[in-house]
Formats: C-alpha cells, structure tokens, sequence
C-alpha cells in the first residue's frame, strides 16, 4: 500500500507541530518541513518515530528547495494533504514597511504556497488530495502588519484559485484564518507587554485567544473526507472576532446585554 503523505509547512513551530501531530491520525507519514534544521529534527523527534515524522530543510521562498522537498515527499509515498504555513510578519505598519519587507512578506506568505502547490500538485492529482493554507484574519480585516495583511489576503484568493481551475481533478483546496493564537511568533510582543493576551481577549467574543490545537482541529477537518464538498472557502478559526465587537455593539445599540 502507497503511504499517504502529509506536508506541514513551518513544522518547528507551534502552530504547525499542532498541525503535524494532529494530521499523524490519518496520515502514515508527515514531512515536517522548516528552514530551521534543528528545530524541525527537534519537533519531529518530540512527536514520534523518525518513519512517521521526517523532518525536512527547506526554504518555501526557494523553487530550488521547494522542488528537492517535493522530491523527498514522492520518495515517501503519495501526497494527499499540504498544509502551507509557514509564515511571520516584519513591518506592523505601512509607514514603516520597506519595498524589502514588502517583498520579503510577500514571498513567504503568499508565494510560497504557490511554489509548493506547483511542485507536488501531480502527487495531488494522483491522490485526489488538498491544499489547506494558513492564512490570518489579517487577510480579511486591517489589523496591523500591512505586508503580511496583503499577502495573507492573496492566499485566500490563491485559495480560489486552486479550487476552480484544479477542481476537476479532484484536488480540493481551503484556508483557515486563525485569530491570535498564542505561540512563540508573539514572544517580543508579549515581552514588551506581558498583558498583550488579556487586551486582545476583550475584543474576542469567546473572550479568549486561540490555542494551536484549535488550528490543527479545523486542519484536520477541512483535510478529511467529512469536508469532500468543501473547497475554495474560508474557514476562521477567531474566536468569533470578524463576526463583530460586543463593546461596539453595545456603544450602538446602547444595550447592557451585549
Ligand atoms: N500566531 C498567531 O497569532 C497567528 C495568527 C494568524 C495566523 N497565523 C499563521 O499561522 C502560521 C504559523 O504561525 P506560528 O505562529 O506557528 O509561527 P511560528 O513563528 O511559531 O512558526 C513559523 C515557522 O515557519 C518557519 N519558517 C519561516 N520562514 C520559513 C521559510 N522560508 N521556509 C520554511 N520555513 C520557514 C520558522 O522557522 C518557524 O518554525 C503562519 O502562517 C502565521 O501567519 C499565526
């Protein structure tokens, strides 16, 4: 029997070992892929055998690296799940983004999916697989990080993109936005401002941030056959924040039950 192949992007942190460990359920193997050699060998040997977690140095940004990555995956078994998400954000404003940022945000969290899409879409093809990209709520609302913001929005049409025109062979293809999600991309933020967490829960209406199990449940999800007729959506995974601002409707409405 052929294994069937689960590819994380940006595997060492946290979002995406959330991701790999809970893809492992119904893959046989997951390539854990990261530019950070000894933390993607570290997460994978923190999830299990070196047979079923490969770690796997690359840089999505680098065609060269992306097609050696989808080399090692043929070489595995058949890739039926990507998961694009490797991702950070540089400038948190335009006035301090650089046309070097601009470009550099751009090409980890927009091209890059593109380029990994291309270089295993055949091994998709065969196996009749996904693509699930992780995009932000900063693709859908202005939150900061303009660079990001636009690329993240990209994603969610490249998303599209791939459901329309790849269709037909049975590639699916959706998002997940996650709202703020604790991990070690906020450990400056929450450095210089230790209550960062707590003053974003109140604009929550779940009033609380999101956890990278919540992320990698969704993943799950969109990636099985429960999902077989979804694909080209967004699915947020916010604590319900892009649904709306309890304080704000309460401003408007002048009502104490929101
Ligand atoms: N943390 C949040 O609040 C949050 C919210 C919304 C969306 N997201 C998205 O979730 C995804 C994961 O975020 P995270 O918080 O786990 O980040 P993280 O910084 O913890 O992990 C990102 C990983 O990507 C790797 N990486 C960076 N550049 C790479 C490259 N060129 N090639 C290969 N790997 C590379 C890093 O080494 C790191 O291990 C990102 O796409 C991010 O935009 C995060």
């Amino acid at each position: 029997m052929t294994k069937a192949i689960a590819i994380v992007t940006g595997a060492a942190g946290d979002i995406g070992r959330a991701i790999a460990a809970r893809l492992a359920v119904d893959h046989d193997v997951i390539l854990m892929v990261d530019i950070d050699v000894a933390a993607g060998e570290k997460a994978a040997r923190a999830l299990g055998p070196a047979e079923r977690f490969v770690a796997q140095s690359c840089d999505v940004t680098n065609e060269a690296s992306v097609g050696e990555m989808a080399k090692r995956a043929a070489t595995l078994g058949l890739v039926r799940t990507l998961v694009n998400n490797a991702g950070a954000a540089r400038a948190v404003s335009l006035h301090d983004t650089t046309a070097e940022i601009w470009r550099m945000d751009n090409a980890l969290n927009l091209e890059a999916a593109f380029l990994c899409f291309r270089a295993v879409e055949d091994q998709l093809k065969a196996s009749k697989g996904s693509v699930i990209n992780i995009a932000s709520v900063n693709g859908m609302n202005v939150f900061g990080h303009p660079a990001y913001s636009a690329a993240k929005a990209g994603l969610l049409h490249l998303t599209k993109l791939i459901a329309v025109e790849y269709g037909k062979f049975g590639i699916r293809s959706n998002a997940v936005a996650p709202g703020t999600v604790r991990t070690q991309a906020w450990e400056a933020r929450a450095a210089a401002n230790p209550n960062v967490f707590e003053e974003a829960r109140r604009w929550y209406p779940l009033q609380r941030v999101v956890d990278p199990a919540d992320v990698a449940n969704a993943v799950s999800f969109l990636a099985g056959s429960q999902a077989a007729a979804i694909t080209g959506v967004c699915l947020p995974v916010d604590c319900g924040l892009t649904a709306g601002q309890a304080e704000l409707a309460r401003t408007f409405s002048q009502s104490e039950h929101y």
